[in-house]
């Protein structure tokens, strides 16, 4: 009775002061890479995560251009594909029995990249072969989305390590621009709702809509922040240089 009482008035605080007790990426729910064959992890050589990303043909990963750039460096900053490595198949990152992992063959990255709040944030990994799981077709924005990741499930803890998912609502290009000063409408989509939204290790990761990839999940300010929703490549603007 006491505990019962108490588990309502804690979904009452939580409700209250906007926090969720379910975190995730923030805010999300586990899932399954059996559900979304398409979703991969990007990790460093050495096996530490890096980024999200999609396959969109059998040997193609679409994420972001900063999960291919070498931070703090200025100019030729493009990360060589020898430290790039797919993860495909792996709900859990420490399982590493599971799925396949896959070398990276060569790194296409938008050629106006420069960084993260300037746009352009989208990359191509060729693999080094192809992977045997279902691609996902690139779309357009609609009124919410699915976005799927690894990574922190609030601003300072570890990544999640476990794949995660939140359904986000997408924002008008107009609220988007008032929220968010950096904001490039036609070539960027901001979505999230104050206690949901992609983290540090997500980025790179796909936002869904209606079963297609519609977005990248490129920059935040904070994570989950009331008034300061995630910033997500908008892959409709780019579809004819990107080829899908
Ligand atoms: N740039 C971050 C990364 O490298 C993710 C940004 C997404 N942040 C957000 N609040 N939506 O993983």
């Amino acid at each position: 009775m006491r505990g019962k009482r108490f588990a309502v008035l804690a979904t009452v605080i939580a409700l209250v002061s906007g926090a969720s007790t379910a975190d995730a990426i923030v805010g999300g729910t586990p899932a399954r890479v059996s559900d979304t064959p398409w979703v991969v992890a990007i990790t460093t050589s050495d096996g530490q995560l890096m980024c999200g990303g999609a396959l969109v043909a059998p040997d193609k990963v679409m994420t972001a251009a900063h999960c291919a750039t070498i931070k703090g460096v200025l100019g030729k900053n493009q990360r060589p594909a020898d430290q790039l490595r797919v993860v495909a198949g792996r709900t859990d990152l420490r399982v590493k029995t599971d799925g396949i992992e896959a070398a990276v063959a060569d790194v296409w990255r938008h050629p106006d990249y420069r960084e993260v709040t300037q746009g352009d944030d989208v990359a191509i990994l060729t693999l080094a072969r192809p992977l045997p799981y279902r691609t996902i077709a690139l779309g357009e924005v609609g009124d919410d989305g699915v976005v799927l990741g690894w990574g922190r499930t609030a601003e300072n803890t570890p990544p999640s390590l476990t794949l995660r998912k939140a359904t986000v609502p997408i924002l008008s290009d107009q609220e988007c621009m008032l929220k968010e000063p950096d904001f490039r409408p036609g070539a960027m989509l901001c979505a999230g709702r104050g206690d949901r939204d992609a983290c540090t290790g997500d980025s790179g990761g796909p936002l869904v809509v209606r079963g297609r990839l519609a977005g990248v999940v490129s920059f935040g300010r904070g994570c989950a922040r009331a008034n300061e929703p995630g910033v997500y490549t908008r892959l409709a603007h780019y579809r004819s240089m990107l080829g899908f």
